[in-house]
């Protein structure tokens, strides 16, 4: 039985006192343990007072995303050391945002990954089709590719120490969310394309739904069974809302 994990994503939000107040209260919310695995991915000057307030609580930290050199000449780039010293526990990686808006293609979202890894973080793999490519059937092709690449990279041996997280595009901040049965579909998918490389490593890994995940929806599409957890954006902005996505996974 995998143990769920929801994370949330705070994109380009928060401030140090939000911060500070999200985790506490979370940990607050959980003093009598937590009903799932429970990540914030705060802004990366956020990371530190998160993962000091996450201290002794079920809350990780992990870092939207890493470098995928270790160290160098990259202004602004934050390596997997620099996370993994202040004490964060997964990386963000392959994000659809980081994929349009910074060019990321699937070669350095498989760089990122074995970075992250090179360090001790578990990478949170982000996967997903546009609309246009679900309408024109291409959903199997385009997740299929997305993984491909870092299984090619990587190995499936790397996937017992990472996350991977269908994401929608079309579902990203729309309200839209996909369909539990829609979800499930393309995470059986993702777990058959992990199977045929390895039985034991498909059955362990968790593959989390994000995409207009709210507390209103999260048990239907968390009770789908290769759905386990959520990565979750706008709605884990405030403590309560989030908490009762993260009950939803219990
Ligand atoms: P929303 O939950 O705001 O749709 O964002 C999803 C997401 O991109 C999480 O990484």
């Amino acid at each position: 039985m995998r143990q769920k994990l929801v994370a949330g994503n705070w994109k380009m939000y928060g401030s140090r006192a939000m911060t500070r107040a999200l985790v506490a209260g979370l940990a607050a919310e959980f003093a009598d343990g937590a009903p799932c695995e429970i990540a914030v991915c705060p802004p990366f000057p956020f990371l530190e007072e998160a993962c000091r307030a996450a201290g002794g609580t079920p809350v990780t930290v992990g870092a939207q995303d890493v470098s995928d050199r270790d160290e160098g000449a990259f202004t602004g780039q934050v390596s997997g050391a620099m996370l993994a010293e202040i004490g964060c526990r997964y990386a963000i990686v392959g994000h659809s945002e980081r994929r349009s808006l910074n060019a990321e293609d699937d070669a350095l979202v498989a760089a990122k990954f074995l970075a992250a890894q090179r360090h001790g973080l578990a990478p949170i793999l982000c996967v997903g089709e546009s609309l246009e490519e679900r309408e024109a059937d291409r959903t199997e092709e385009v997740v299929a590719r997305q993984v491909r690449a870092v299984l090619a990279a990587a190995g499936i041996e790397a996937f017992a120490r990472a996350v991977i997280a269908y994401e929608p595009i079309w579902a990203i901040g729309t309200g839209r969310t996909a369909t539990p049965e829609q979800a499930q579909a393309v995470h059986a998918f993702i777990r058959g394309l992990l199977r045929a490389e390895n039985a034991n490593i498909a059955d362990f890994v968790k593959v989390l739904y994000g995409g207009s995940v709210k507390a209103a929806n999260a048990a239907e599409i968390f009770a789908m069974p290769d759905v386990d957890g959520g990565l979750v954006g706008g709605a884990s902005l405030e403590v309560e809302g989030f908490a009762s996505i993260c009950r939803a996974a219990g």
